[in-house]
Parts: structure tokens; sequence; C-alpha cells
């Protein structure tokens, strides 16, 4: 039997399993590939979350000459390479004037190792653990077999987090506040003003703030990223990876920075979990920071434009409507019920029509249903182009 078909829980499994499933992108992803072998027209997929732009060239080159160096073999200290830590201390005091001690960084295998080794090390059977709706699919499951419980707070129309919402949401119970800005699955972000009314309300509460920064240097129309740290340092720790800064999402490096009394814990679990992070990558990580900033402009660029394609693909539909201005990440989160369609429908009916994927926004929590992710980060301008002239000649026809 084939691991997609079986359960993921038995008599044999440990019964957190019961509560973990599959992500329902699986099925649209079969039904991509079904779809794929019958069609005469390529599949589009604004499905990923992926990058199909390369690592800059600059960081690859010099990672090759790199690789001859018996170090690059090895297994690094378990917190990371010492000057990789030192790259991301400058990083943070450059960027955001914050003083971080080589001490309160851990390397690991990107963002979603960061994550769960802190949910592991904060969680106690039972605690509390609001996120935002929508949000990444991946913080609920990691959150449950880490044995908390998760509690959903639903966005405001455009897809920020409203600070008396959160006040609203904290209970006893409550151990963690997940901040994701710019955000996945909508792109949104968060004023300066709101991300500081939510730390301190977070902080007046005793409840800690786990800010997933991955998308924190993909921002549009000059908007700039608060780090949540530049609000409390003592009481944030601060998820970030490369994956998406220098695209380099297969390299699988990021870290976890934050106050010693939390990180201690954090990097005992990472020490446990993985030993360390993969010592080329965190290599090409290094080089990736001591690289000049102009590196990233041509992935900006490109980026940019894709976007504005995008959105005009998108919003030349009749029904299909975004009403906020996505600044961040390479996600648009439009509402689709205009066209007679959920989200869920939507993306149905656009695969077997038209040949593109995008993912319902069921796939991202409750309170979204008719809207639909589409992401931009895999795909080229010409398809996007293509992708739009698919669905007017079949919205038209409909
Ligand atoms: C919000 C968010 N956090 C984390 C990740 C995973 O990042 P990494 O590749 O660093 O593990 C993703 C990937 O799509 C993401 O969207």
């Amino acid at each position: 039997m084939s691991i997609e078909n079986n359960k993921t829980y038995s008599k044999r499994t440990a019964s957190r399993m019961s509560k973990i499933r599959p992500s329902g992108l699986r099925r649209l992803f079969d039904l991509e590939h079904e779809i794929g072998k019958s069609s005469s027209n390529r599949i589009l997929s604004f499905g990923l979350g992926n990058l199909n732009i390369p690592t800059m060239p600059e960081i690859i080159d010099q990672l090759k000459g790199a690789l001859d160096d018996p170090i690059s073999h090895r297994y690094s200290p378990n917190a990371g390479l010492l000057e990789l830590r030192e790259a991301l201390v400058a990083k943070y005091k450059s960027e955001y004037h914050l003083d971080y001690e080589i001490e309160q960084i851990v390397v690991t295998s990107g963002c979603l190792e960061a994550l769960i080794d802190t949910f592991l090390a904060l969680i106690d059977p039972g605690d509390e653990v609001l996120i935002q709706d929508p949000t990444f699919g991946y913080y609920a499951s990691q959150i449950i077999l880490s044995g908390g419980k998760v509690k959903p707070i639903p966005l405001n129309e455009k897809f920020e987090l409203e600070p008396e919402d959160v006040k609203e949401a904290i209970t006893s119970k409550t151990k963690a506040l997940v901040l994701n800005f710019p955000c996945n699955p909508t792109g949104s972000v968060m004023s300066r003003e709101k991300i500081r009314a939510v730390v301190e309300i977070a902080a007046d509460k005793g409840v800690i703030i786990i800010s997933d920064e991955a998308y924190e240097a993909i921002n549009y129309d000059g908007h700039k990223h608060t780090c949540a740290a530049e609000i409390d340092n003592e009481n944030v720790l601060i998820i970030s990876s490369f994956s998406k800064t220098y695209c380099m999402t297969g390299f699988r490096v990021g870290y976890v920075l934050g106050p010693p009394e939390l990180l201690t814990p954090i990097s005992l679990v990472h020490q446990y979990n993985t030993a360390c992070a993969n010592t080329p990558s965190q290599i090409a990580a290094k080089i990736a920071l001591q690289s000049p900033a102009s590196i990233r402009e041509p992935m900006m660029k490109e980026l940019t434009e894709r976007r504005a394609k995008t959105i005009r693909a998108f919003t030349s539909v009749e029904g299909i409507e975004l009403n906020y201005l996505p600044l961040g990440a390479f996600y648009i989160y439009p509402n689709v019920r205009g066209t007679g369609m959920d989200g869920q429908d939507f993306s149905d009916f656009v695969l077997k029509n038209c040949q593109l994927v995008v993912v319902p926004g069921r796939e991202f929590g409750n309170s979204t249903k008719d809207h639909i992710r589409v992401s931009y980060g895999f795909l080229d301008q010409a398809d996007i182009r293509e992708a739009g002239s698919r669905m007017e000649a079949c919205f038209n026809k409909k």
C-alpha cells in the first residue's frame, strides 16, 4: 500500500497521531497529476510556496570553493557555525538595531525545525497557543504534536491581527502567540503600531510571542518590515531563515533568536533533534549574509513584476475581489465568492477548466473558505500572463 493511502494512526502508533492529518494540499496535487495526464495544456501551478528563482550565483560560486575544506564535511557546533552566528548578530544590529549575543542564537534546519523545537521546549500538555486565521498550515500540527491546543484568531478584512482580538483570546492557559507577518497565505503585513500593540498586550499577560519572520525581506511598495523583537526582545522569539530571503528553500537553514531563558531549552531540543543544521548549508548562509545586499535586487525585481501580473490576471475575472494590498511575501489571497463558488469549488473549477492550480482558503483555517491562495513564487511572468488568458477565455465561456 502506498504511504499516501495509509492511515496516519493505528493501535501501534502514538495516540497524538490521531489528531494529525496529512495536508489537504495532497488531494490537490493528486488531482493536478490526474488532470495533467489527460490534458493537452500544461498545468500552471500557483499552488507552491516554493521559489523557482535560483539561489544567487554569488552564493553558489563561493560555496563551491568552500566545499573543498573538510570543515564543511563535519558536524558544526550544535548551535551553529560561529561565523554564521556572528553574521546574524551583525544583521540584527544593522537592520533592526538589536543587540544579541552569540549565545542567543540557535541555527536550525529551516524555520520548520526552529518552530517545532520551540513548541517542544515551551508547551505543557493542555497549554493553548494562539495562531492567526488564516495562517500557515504547519503551526497547528506542530503545536498538537507538542501536546498543545490550538486557538485560532480570525484576522480582520485586511488580514491584520487586531490587538483587541488578541486581548479577548488570551486565557489563563495561553502560553504563546504565533505571529506571522508578512503573512502566508495572504501576503499581508502589519503596521509597526499594530505590532507594538499586540506585542505589548502579550507581554502584559505573560504570553510569549513566537514571531515567524520567514518573509521579513520580501516587501513591496516601500513597506518596511518591523521585527517584533524591536518592540520587546525579552518576550519575543524570532524565527527566520534563508529559504525565502535568498531563494534557498532547498538548503534548509534557519534559526531562532531570543532571551537566554527561552533559548537554552530550545537549544537543548535542537541538540537532541538534529545535533546541528547541515554544515554546507550553514556556510552558504554565512556567505549570503556577508554578501552585499544588492545580490537580492534581481530576485526582488522579478517578484515585484510577477506580483503586478498576478494581481492583474486574477482581478480581471469578474467576481474575484482583492480588497487589500498584499505588501509582502509572494502570495495574494482574493475572495472568489462573486464567481458563485467558494474557494474549494473555484480551485476545482480552474484546475479542470483552465489547468491552473490555486489553493482553497480552507487549507489555512476556517474563517476564509471563500478565498484562494495564489502563489507567484514558482511561475515565470510569461506563465502568469498565459494563466490570465486561460481564465479570461474560461470565465467568458461560463
Ligand atoms: C510562514 C512560513 N514559515 C515557515 C516556512 C518554512 O520555512 P523554512 O523553509 O525556513 O523551513 C514557510 C514555508 O513556506 C512559511 O510560509
